[in-house]
C-alpha cells in the first residue's frame, strides 16, 4: 500500500519579501516531496502566506495602503520566487481567502459552544515581531521579549481565551509516548522543558479598537481572532477540513510540519492542544530546522541582514543553489551563510566531482565507442565494488530522507561520485584504450555510466532540471531521465541500454571564478567586512540570460582615477580615489599586483556605480572597477583614448 505524504511549510508573513531562510524551508519541503514521490508515495505539499495581525497591518500602514491591497502585492513576491526556485507546491493558501476564514470561524464557534473559549480581563506584554503575549515573569530584564529580545508593550484589556491549560498533562504524555512527533529529539526535550512550567490559557482575540486586521470572532463582533490561532488552522483548512472529509482524512493521516526553530512553541504546544480540543488526531511529525545565520545573528527581515535568494540564483543557477542550501545545512542545526562557502561547495561537489565525472564518462564513450553506450563484459572486483556502493547509496538516501537527514544522504551520494572518480583513476580507461583492450574498456565505461545513472537519480529531487539534463547526456530517454523511482528502475543495474547515443554538450556546472576582490578575500577565508547581500561579481553559470532592463539595473559608468595608493598589509589591494561626474568616491580593488599606483592616475576606467558600499580590510569601498584576467595577467577595462568625461553611462 502506498503511503500518503502531506508536508507543510510555515505560512510566511507578508510584511516583506522572502529571503533565503524562507526559501530554505520551502525548498526543503519541495525536495522532501519529490523524494517521497520517488519512493512511491502519494504526495501533497502546502505552503502559503500569513496575512492577518499587527505586523502585517503595520507594514501596510507604513506604505499607506489598505492591508489586503498590501497583501495582494506582497504575496506575488513569494509566489514568483517559488516558481523561479523550481518549487512544485500542490496548493498555496492565503489566510485572507474565504475558504480559510470560513473554517477558522467554524472552529472558533465550535470551541466556544463546547465551553472551551471564555472571556476575561487580561494583562499581558505583547511582542509585535513575534505576535505573542508574554506574562510579566516570562520577560527578560528591561521588559524584553524572551524569544527575540526586543521591547514589548504592556496591554490591559478584556479578551477571549482558549482553555489550553487543561491539556498540559495530556500533551506531556503524548510527547513522551510518541518519539518522532517533535523532531529533532532535542526540540522535543525543549518543548517538554517549556511544559515544566504551568501552562496558561491562550489569549485568542484582539479588540478591534486596537487591531482590526483579522478574522472577526463569530460570537463577538468587537473582536478579531489572534493571528496565530488563525494561521495554524491553515494546515487543515487547505486540505478540506469541514468541507471535504475524504480529502482531509487522506492527507491529514500523513501530515508532516516543517518549521524553523523560531516557531517551535506555537507548533508544539498551541497547535497540538487546539487539535486535541477539536477532537482531531495529531500530525505525524513537527520538524524544526535551525537558522541561517549572518555572522552570529539570525538572518531576519527585522534585523535587516538578509541575503536575497535571487542574487544567489543568478550566481549559481537554480538547481545548484538548491543543492548548496540542502548540502550546507545539517538539518536541525544552525548554519552560517557565506557566499564563499557556497562557491566552495559548488566548485568541489558539482563542478569538480560530479561534472568532471560525467564529462569523463561521456567523452570517453564518444572517443572510443562512437558515442554509443558500450556493451559490458563480466564485472571484476573493482567494478563490483563501485556497483555495490552505488546500489547501497539508494538505501542510504532513502533512510536519510525518512530520518530527516538530507544533508547526510547527499554526502553518501557524493561519496559514490568520488569513488567513481577514483575508479577511473584505478582502471585507467585511456591506458586500456592504448592497449586495445576494448572489452575491458567497455565494461569500465559502462560501470561508470551506470553508477552515474543511479547517482543522478538520487539527486533528481534536489536538482530536477540539471539532473534531467545530466541523465539525457548519459543516454537515458527523456521519460526516464526526468523520473526517479527508488524502489524500481533506479536500482536495476543494467538500465542503460547498450547502443544508445550519449551527448556531450557544454559543461553542466562550469566552475565559478571569482573576480571581485572582496569575494576573493572571503573565499580565501580572510575577514572582509562586507554588508550581507553584497553580490560578488562572478563569472557564473551561463544559463541565465538577462533582459536589457536587468542589464541596466547595473549602472556602469566612466570614472577618472584621481589618486591611487597601496593598502598597507594587503599586497593585492589598491585604494583609488575616483571622479564620477561631480562626485568623488573611494574604491578598493585587488589589482596591486598588476598596476603601479602612478600608472593609474588619469586613466578613464569603467566602474559599477550602484554596487552597495562594502568595507574591505576596514576600508570603505563604494563601487567596483571592471577588469579582465587570464592566468596571471589582469587588464583594466578603460575608455579608448582616455580623453573622455567621467560619470557617463556605459552600455
Ligand atoms: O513565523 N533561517 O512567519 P515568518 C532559516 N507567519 N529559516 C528561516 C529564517 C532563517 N534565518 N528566517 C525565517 C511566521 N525562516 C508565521 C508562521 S505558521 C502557521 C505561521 C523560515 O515569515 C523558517 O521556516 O516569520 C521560519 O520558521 C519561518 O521562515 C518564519 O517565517
Ligand atoms: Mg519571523
Amino acid at each position: 500500500m502506498s503511503e500518503n505524504y502531506y508536508v507543510t511549510t510555515p505560512i510566511y508573513y507578508v510584511n516583506d519579501k522572502p529571503h533565503i531562510g524562507h526559501s530554505y524551508t520551502t525548498m526543503l519541503a519541495d525536495v522532501l516531496t519529490r523524494f517521497h514521490a520517488a519512493m512511491g508515495e502519494d504526495t501533497f505539499f502546502l505552503t502559503g502566506t500569513d496575512e492577518h495581525g499587527q505586523k502585517v497591518q503595520k507594514a501596510a500602514e507604513q506604505r499607506h495602503m489598505a492591508p489586503l491591497a498590501h497583501c495582494d502585492e506582497t504575496v506575488v513576491r513569494f509566489q514568483e520566487l517559488w516558481k523561479r526556485l523550481g518549487i512544485h507546491n500542490s496548493d498555496f493558501i492565503r489566510t485572507t481567502q474565504e475558504r480559510h476564514k470560513r473554517i477558522v470561524c467554524k472552529i472558533l464557534q465550535e470551541l466556544f459552544d463546547k465551553g472551551l473559549i471564555y472571556k476575561a480581563e487580561y494583562t499581558g506584554h505583547y511582542c509585535v515581531p513575534c505576535e505573542r503575549y508574554f506574562t510579566e515573569k516570562d520577560l527578560l530584564e528591561g521588559g524584553l521579549c524572551p524569544e527575540c529580545k526586543r521591547p514589548t508593550t504592556k496591554l490591559v484589556e478584556s479578551n477571549y481565551f482558549f482553555k489550553m491549560s487543561q491539556y498540559q498533562d495530556w500533551l506531556i504524555d503524548y510527547i513522551k509516548t510518541h518519539p518522532g512527533f517533535i523532531m529533532p529529539e532535542y526540540r522535543s526535550n525543549e518543548t517538554l522543558g517549556f511544559l515544566r512550567k504551568p501552562l496558561g490559557d491562550l489569549c485568542i482575540s484582539r479588540p478591534k479598537s486596537r487591531l482590526s486586521w483579522g478574522i472577526e470572532l463569530p460570537f463577538d463582533k468587537d473582536y478579531v481572532c489572534y493571528v496565530w490561532f488563525d494561521a495554524l488552522i491553515n494546515y487543515i483548512s487547505a486540505i478540506g477540513y469541514g468541507t471535504d472529509d475524504e480529502k482531509f482524512r487522506k492527507w491529514w493521516s500523513g501530515a508532516h510540519h516543517l518549521i524553523g526553530k523560531d516557531i517551535l512553541t506555537t507548533h508544539t504546544v498551541y497547535w497540538p492542544t487546539m487539535l486535541k480540543a477539536m477532537g482531531l488526531p495529531m500530525p505525524k511529525s513537527i520538524f524544526a530546522h535551525g537558522w541561517w545565520l549572518s555572522g552570529q545573528d539570525k538572518m531576519s527581515k527585522s534585523l535587516g541582514n538578509v541575503v536575497n535568494p535571487m542574487d544567489m540564483m543568478n550566481l549559481f543557477g537554480v538547481d545548484a543553489f538548491r543543492y548548496c542550501l540542502m548540502a550546507e545545512m545539517v538539518l536541525g542545526s544552525d548554519a552560517s551563510f557565506t557566499q564563499a562557502s557556497f562557491i566552495k561547495r559548488y566548485n568541489s561537489d558539482l563542478a569538480n566531482d560530479l561534472g568532471n565525472m560525467l564529462s569523463r564518462a561521456v567523452k570517453l564513450t564518444i572517443k572510443y565507442f562512437d558515442g554509443r553506450v558500450p556493451t559490458p563484459g563480466s564485472l571484476e572486483d573493482v567494478d563490483l565494488e563501485l556497483k555495490d556502493q552505488a546500489i547501497a547509496s539508494i538505501g542510504l538516501m532513502r533512510n536519510a530522507v525518512e530520518n530527516m537527514k538530507i544533508d547526510r544522504g547527499l554526502e553518501h551520494v557524493m561519496n559514490v561520485v568520488r569513488a567513481a572518480n577514483r575508479y577511473m583513476e584505478k582502471t585507467a580507461p585511456w591506458t586500456l584504450a592504448k592497449q586495445g583492450n576494448m572489452e575491458r574498456l567497455a565494461t569500465v565505461l559502462y560501470t561508470a555510466s551506470e553508477t552515474l545513472r543511479i547517482v543522478s537519480g538520487l539527486l533528481l529531487p534536489v536538482m530536477p532540471s540539471k539532473m534531467k539534463e545530466f541523465r539525457m547526456k548519459l543516454g537515458l530517454p527523456e521519460e526516464i531521465a526526468e523520473r526517479s523511482d527508488f524502489s524500481g528502475r533506479l536500482e536495476k543495474w543494467g538500465t542503460l541500454e547498450a547502443g544508445t547515443q550519449v551527448h556531450d554538450t557544454e559543461a553542466l556546472f562550469p566552475r565559478i571564478v571569482i573576480e571581485d576582490p572582496m569575494a576573493q578575500l572571503k573565499a580565501e577565508g580572510k575577514k572582509a567586512e562586507t554588508k550581507p547581500a553584497d553580490k560578488a561579481k562572478a563569472v557564473a553559470v551561463g544559463e541565465d540570460m538577462v533582459t536589457i532592463d536587468e542589464f541596466f539595473r547595473t549602472q556602469l559608468k566612466t570614472a577618472k582615477v584621481l589618486e591611487a595608493e597601496k593598502v598597507e598589509g594587503a599586497d593585492k589591494l589598491l585604494k583609488l580615489k575616483i571622479e564620477l561626474g561631480n562626485e568623488t568616491r573611494q574604491i578598493v580593488s585587488g589589482i596591486a599586483k598588476h598596476y603601479q599606483p602612478e600608472d593609474l592616475v588619469g586613466k578613464i576606467i569603467i566602474v559599477v556605480a550602484n554596487l552597495k558600499p562594502a568595507k574591505i580590510r576596514g576600508i570603505e569601498s563604494y563601487g567596483m572597477l571592471l577588469a579582465a584576467k587570464t592566468g596571471d595577467t589582469l587588464k583594466l577595462a578603460t575608455i579608448d583614448g582616455g580623453d573622455f568625461p567621467s560619470g557617463i553611462a556605459v552600455g
